[in-house]
C-alpha cells in the first residue's frame, strides 16, 4: 500500500494539533484559575464582624466590594499621598467619619477581599450617630442614629480629585504601598499595571456625575448631609445635570417598623418612597453601583438589614430630665404638636403650604424620575412598591423618636437646636457650624458655635442654596414657659 505523505502528515499534525490544544487548554485554565483566584474569589470576612449584628451593620459588606470597591493598598495610601486634597489634617478622620477606637476603618466602611482586598461602603456611612456628653467624654456611637459630622460632599470630590491629579500614577502609589506593606512580586505587577490605572479610570468615570459637586454658585453640603434624590438621578437614571440642589441632614433609621405604608406613610423627607423594603433596596443598589451578582443574596442582605433597623430603637437623652416639667410639656406637645407628630398624620407628606420649610429638596425629583429609576430596578428583576409615582408636594411629618439626637433640624438641617426651632423663623440663628459633636443640654442640639464649633464644623448660611431655615411656625407663639415645658417633654421622646 502506497502511504500516502498527506494522510499521515494530516494524522501527525492531528496529533501534534491536538496536544497543543490540550496544552492551550491546560494553560487556559490555570490561567483562568489564576485569574478568578486574583481578581474574582471571595473571601468570608472574619467572624467578629459576621456574628454581632452592630458589627455587621458598622462593618459588614453589602456586596459593595465587587463594583464600587476601592483595592484597600490604594485607599489606605491616598491620604498619604495626596494630604493637600483632604479637608484638613488627619487623613479620612478630617472627613468627619466614625471612627472607633481600635478600628482599623470608620464604622460605614467595609473591607471583604475580592480577589484582593477592597474597601467599599456601607448604610453605616451615613446611618451612625456620634456624640459627646462634653468636650472631655468619651464619643458615644448610636447604629442607626444620624451621621451629622461626615462631610460626604468633601469625600466624594477627594476621590475624584486624587484620580485626577497626575501624581495618581503606579510609581508615587506603589513607592508609599511599599512603605506599609511587603505585597509579593506578582501582587505588585498586578497593582502596578493593572489595579492601580483600573482603579484611576473608574474613579475618573465618576467626574461627570459628580459635576454639580463642582458648581461654584452652589454651595458644599457641609457636614452631615447629602443630596441623595440627586445622587439617585445623576448615578442610577443618568440625567443630565440641572440647577437643583436639595442637601439634606442624615436621618435616623431606627425603629423602621414604625412606618405603616398601608396606612399612607411614606419614607424620605419628601415622601418619595413608599416604603422601607423599597428605601433600603434603593440605597443598597446605589451603594453598589451596579445590578446584584445574585439577587436572592442581595434580597438576603436587604431583609436581614431591615430585621436589624426595625428592631433598634432610639437612645435615651443621656443628661437628666425634669420629670414634673417634662409632664407640663407634654400637656403642650399634646395641644400644639400632636396632631401632625403623633396622630394619622405621622408619617405622612404635609403639604408644603401648610409646613412652609424650603422647597430646594422637592425640586431635586420628580415622577418621571421616579419611574424610570423603578423601571431600571424592575430591569434587575427586583419586585419592589419602590419609588412614588406621583409629584412631590411636601414634607413628612417626622416621628419624633430620638428627636433630641437628630439635630440640627428641619429636613435640611437648617435649624441647629430644638430650642431655635420654637423661635419664630426670622429669629432663629443665619449662620452656624455643623458637624461638631458635643451636646447642647440647654438648647439641645450640639453646639453649633464657638472656637471649637468652627474648627472642626462647616459654616451652614441659611440664605445659601438649600439651606433655608424658613417654615414650621407650629409653637413658635406659645408663652416662654410653655416652649421650655415641651423642651424637656421633647426630650423624652
Ligand atoms: C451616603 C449616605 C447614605 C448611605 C450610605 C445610606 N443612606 Fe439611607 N439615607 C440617607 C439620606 C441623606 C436619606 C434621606 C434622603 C432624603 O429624603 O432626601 C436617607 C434615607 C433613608 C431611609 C428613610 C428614612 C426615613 O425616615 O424616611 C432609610 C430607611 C434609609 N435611608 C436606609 C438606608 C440603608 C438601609 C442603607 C444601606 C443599604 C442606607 N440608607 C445607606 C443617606 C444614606
Ligand atoms: C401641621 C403639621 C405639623 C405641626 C402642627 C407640627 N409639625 Fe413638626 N413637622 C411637620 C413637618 C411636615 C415636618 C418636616 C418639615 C421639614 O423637614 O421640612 C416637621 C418637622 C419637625 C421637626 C424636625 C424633625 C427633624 O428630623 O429634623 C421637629 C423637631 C418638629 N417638627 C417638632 C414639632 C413640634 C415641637 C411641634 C409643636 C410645637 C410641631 N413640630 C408641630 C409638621 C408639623
Amino acid at each position: 500500500m502506497k502511504r500516502n505523505p498527506l494522510t499521515v502528515g494530516t494524522h501527525q499534525r492531528g496529533r501534534s494539533l491536538l496536544l497543543v490544544l490540550a496544552l492551550l487548554l491546560a494553560l487556559g485554565a490555570a490561567g483562568g484559575a489564576f485569574a478568578w483566584y486574583k481578581f474574582f474569589r471571595e473571601e468570608p470576612q472574619p467572624e467578629w464582624i459576621t456574628n454581632d449584628p452592630d458589627m455587621r451593620f458598622k462593618y459588614g459588606s453589602i456586596g459593595a466590594e465587587r463594583d464600587a470597591g476601592i483595592p484597600y493598598w490604594i485607599f489606605y495610601v491616598l491620604p498619604r499621598v495626596f494630604p493637600d486634597l483632604l479637608p484638613g489634617p488627619g487623613g479620612y478622620a478630617s472627613f468627619g467619619v466614625v471612627w472607633e477606637e481600635g478600628q482599623e476603618l470608620p464604622a460605614g466602611f467595609s473591607k471583604k477581599v475580592v480577589g484582593f482586598p477592597r474597601v467599599a461602603n456601607n448604610c453605616a456611612s451615613c446611618h451612625v450617630a456620634s456624640y459627646r456628653t462634653a468636650p472631655d467624654a468619651a464619643p458615644v456611637f448610636v447604629p442607626t442614629g444620624p451621621n451629622h459630622t461626615l462631610n460626604l460632599w468633601a469625600f466624594f470630590r477627594f476621590l475624584v480629585d486624587c484620580a485626577k491629579d497626575p501624581r495618581f500614577n503606579a510609581d508615587n502609589l506603589m513607592a508609599e504601598i511599599r512603605l506599609v506593606t511587603d505585597l509579593s512580586f506578582i501582587d505588585r505587577v498586578i497593582y502596578r499595571f493593572l489595579i492601580i490605572p483600573i482603579t484611576k479610570k473608574r474613579l475618573l468615570e465618576r467626574e461627570q456625575q459628580f459635576a454639580w459637586l463642582y458648581r461654584t454658585d452652589f454651595p458644599p453640603w457641609g457636614r452631615g448631609r447629602d443630596d441623595a434624590m440627586n445622587l439617585t438621578k445623576y448615578f442610577m437614571i443618568r440625567w443630565p445635570m440641572d440647577d437643583s440642589l436639595g442637601p439634606t441632614d442624615m436621618p435616623s433609621i431606627w425603629n423602621l417598623g414604625k412606618y405603616k405604608p398601608e396606612q399612607g406613610m411614606r419614607m424620605n423627607f419628601a415622601g418619595d418612597s413608599h416604603d422601607p423594603y423599597s428605601v433600603i433596596i434603593d440605597s443598597a443598589l446605589g451603594l453598589l453601583g451596579a445590578p446584584p451578582k445574585n439577587n436572592d443574596e442581595f434580597l438576603g442582605q436587604v431583609r436581614w438589614i431591615q430585621d436589624y433597623v426595625s428592631a433598634k430603637r432610639a437612645p435615651k437623652y443621656p443628661f437628666p430630665i425634669d420629670a414634673e416639667k417634662a409632664a407640663r410639656g407634654k400637656a403642650v406637645f399634646d395641644a400644639t404638636c400632636a396632631a401632625c407628630h403623633a396622630s394619622a398624620r405621622t408619617g405622612t407628606v404635609v403639604p408644603l403650604a401648610e409646613v412652609g420649610t424650603s422647597r430646594d429638596r422637592i425640586d431635586t425629583w420628580n415622577e418621571k424620575a421616579a419611574r424610570e429609576a423603578n423601571k431600571v430596578v424592575r430591569d434587575m428583576g427586583i419586585e419592589r412598591p419602590g419609588l412614588v409615582e406621583a409629584p412631590l408636594t411636601g414634607y413628612v411629618a417626622a416621628f419624633l423618636d430620638g428627636i433630641w439626637l437628630r439635630a440640627p433640624y428641619l429636613h435640611n438641617g437648617s435649624v441647629p437646636t430644638l430650642q431655635d426651632l420654637l423661635e419664630p423663623p426670622s429669629r432663629r440663628p443665619t449662620v452656624f457650624w455643623r458637624g461638631y459633636d458635643v451636646y447642647d443640654p440647654v438648647k439641645v442640639g450640639f453646639i453649633t458655635s464657638g472656637a471649637e464649633a468652627e474648627r472642626i464644623g462647616t459654616r451652614h448660611d441659611t440664605s445659601a442654596k438649600g439651606g433655608g431655615n424658613e417654615g414650621h411656625a407650629f409653637g413658635t407663639d406659645l408663652p416662654p414657659a410653655d416652649k421650655e415645658a415641651l423642651l424637656e417633654y421633647l426630650k423624652t421622646l
